[in-house]
């Protein structure tokens, strides 16, 4: 395996590649937040630099992007999570701030190479990354993959939840874990996710006859439907983990 990092943009990416690498690991719903809609395509236009690929002689079997933004290192100053991040990296670019701080917001791993280690060999480019551009910290508002798994457990809970040889009962928190990033703190409302009750059906799947709270597929947390406003509100609790 001769594994290699480069930054996404620096030449063409065959279409194929690209569309095995990003088919699984997301539901539907993830991609209809409008909050982040907003600014996705000027954070992906200003810092696309910062989007890296790992590469198994020539082809692509992971990716990852980050934003860069400032932080003073305190808990009370962290965004509140994904979506507040690109307003923050927006925010810092706009007042023409440097940055100090890289925030990984999201990491691919093609399905056939789970478990591989590829994505620690990402965390660890963007780590790179972050000190040769001489930026303090890195962290991530890691979106936890067994999460979905026990969506009726508080986050702060979730977080806690250790195997008896005391590493991260979850295994992207291990990941990051296993390089040495430690939990920070909670992100309980990372993302804000509105739709109509149609809406919601189409993305999930699933019928929603009555007002009350549902648990979705591949949820973090429960989808709060209200029949009589036409709304269903999901909020995507996240944890935050620095890396050292
Ligand atoms: C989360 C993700 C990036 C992790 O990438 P990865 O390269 O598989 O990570 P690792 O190799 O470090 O594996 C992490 C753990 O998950 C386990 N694992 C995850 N998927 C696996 C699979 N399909 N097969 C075997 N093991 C798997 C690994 O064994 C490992 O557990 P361990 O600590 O006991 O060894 C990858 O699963 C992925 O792309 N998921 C979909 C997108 C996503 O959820 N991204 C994270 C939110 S930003």
């Amino acid at each position: 395996m001769a594994i290699t990092v480069e930054p996404l943009h620096a030449r063409p990416r065959p279409r194929e590649q690209m569309t095995r690498l990003l088919t699984d690991g997301w539901p539907e719903f993830i991609f209809h937040d409008q909050a982040t809609g907003r600014y996705l395509g000027q954070v992906r236009e200003l810092f696309g630099d910062l989007e890296l690929v790992l590469l198994d002689d020539g082809e692509v079997v992971a990716a990852g992007w980050a934003v860069p933004l400032r932080w003073n290192g305190q808990v009370e100053d962290l965004p509140a999570g994904y979506t507040d991040c690109l307003v923050r990296a927006l925010a810092a670019y706009d007042a023409g701030d440097f940055p100090d701080t890289l925030a990984v917001l999201a990491a691919q791993v093609r399905f056939e190479r789970r478990g591989d280690g590829l994505a620690g060999m990402l965390l660890t480019a963007f780590r790179q990354l972050a000190e040769e551009a001489g930026w303090e910290y890195v962290i991530c508002p890691v979106r936890p993959t067994h999460k979905a798994r026990y969506p009726l457990t508080p986050i702060g809970r979730y977080v806690e939840w250790t195997r008896p040889d005391g590493a991260p009962l979850d295994p992207w928190i291990r990941t990051h874990w296993r390089l040495g990033a430690r939990v920070l703190a909670t992100a309980p409302r990372s993302q804000v996710i509105t739709g109509t009750v149609a809406e919601w059906q189409t993305w999930t799947g699933l019928a929603f006859p009555d007002s009350g709270d549902y648990v979705i597929p591949d949820g973090l947390s429960t989808l709060h439907i209200d029949r009589e406003a036409d709304q269903g509100v999901y909020v995507e609790p996240n944890v935050w983990l620095q890396h050292r």
